[in-house]
């Protein structure tokens, strides 16, 4: 499947398209493919051990939902959501490069699993356009996953826009990062403590079910931060928003 981002239900929500950011990553995600073929000498076909997730995604697998939709944004060639669909997740990746989609689609079928691909700018758009976007008509995600991708609408949409019922992880580096990395750059990178205050402050009915900041073991500094709207009415019985427990 793909979707332009001129697609969706709310007009007002429909983010700008910078034909410069499709074009720089295509560009890279084009030359990655390249360098790969040479190195194999002219290819095969992708296998699982290709399949390189998100570190922060193996990590907090646990949070992973048993069943139901799985959405990755801004996922890139699919590794992410290949990761998702070999756990049973119905898995969709969103991206705004089509060439790294038809990527993710090409090892998706290699492999015999089932991804779909959403081809379109996040760049301002903010939760509720994702949804339009990528679950359609469908039943809301289980689970909504965002790695190594800073957009702070969409960040600070997630209170608001979440589906009762869905979880959200995400992880993205900090400015501490550049201690070790110059890049990416800081325009790319979370202020100390900014996850949590974009994504959980002010939303009672946000169960925070993991929340970490700090030097990761592939040495990069991360915010990672896992949250759940539940089924129950906010602030009624057992509703445990803003716990940090880590289970
Ligand atoms: C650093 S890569 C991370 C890929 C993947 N999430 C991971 O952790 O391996 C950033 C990804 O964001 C995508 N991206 C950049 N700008 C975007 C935008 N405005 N809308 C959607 N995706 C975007 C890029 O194409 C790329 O796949």
């Amino acid at each position: 499947m793909s979707a332009p981002p001129s697609g969706g239900g709310h007009p007002d929500r429909q983010p700008v398209e910078p034909a410069d950011d499709r074009a720089k990553w295509n560009e890279r995600y084009r030359r990655r493919a390249g360098a790969e073929r040479r190195s194999e000498g002219g290819g095969g076909d992708p296998t699982a051990e290709d399949v390189v997730p998100p570190p922060a995604l193996v990590r907090l697998a646990r949070f992973l939902p048993g069943a139901g939709r799985a959405i990755d944004l801004a996922g890139g060639r699919g590794d992410g959501a290949l990761f998702l669909a070999r756990r049973g997740l119905a898995a969709t990746v969103v991206d705004i490069s089509d060439v790294a989609l038809a990527q993710a689609a090409e090892r998706a079928a290699a492999m015999g699993l089932a991804v779909e691909t959403v081809n379109a700018d996040l760049g301002s758009a903010d939760l509720a356009t994702v949804l339009d976007l990528a679950a359609g008509s469908g039943p809301p995600p289980a689970v909504i996953t965002c790695f190594r991708y800073l957009q702070r609408r969409l960040l600070a949409s997630v209170g608001r826009d979440l589906p009762p019922g869905s979880r959200f992880i995400v992880a993205v580096a900090t400015t501490a990062n550049l201690e070790r990395h110059a890049r990416p750059s800081a325009r790319f990178l979370l202020e100390p403590c900014e996850l949590d205050e974009l994504v959980v402050a002010g939303h009672r009915d946000l169960q925070v079910l993991h929340r970490s900041e700090g030097w990761t073991p592939t040495g990069h500094h991360e915010a990672e931060l896992v949250v759940r709207r539940g089924r129950r009415a906010p602030g009624g019985p057992g509703d445990h928003a803003g716990s940090g427990v880590d289970r």
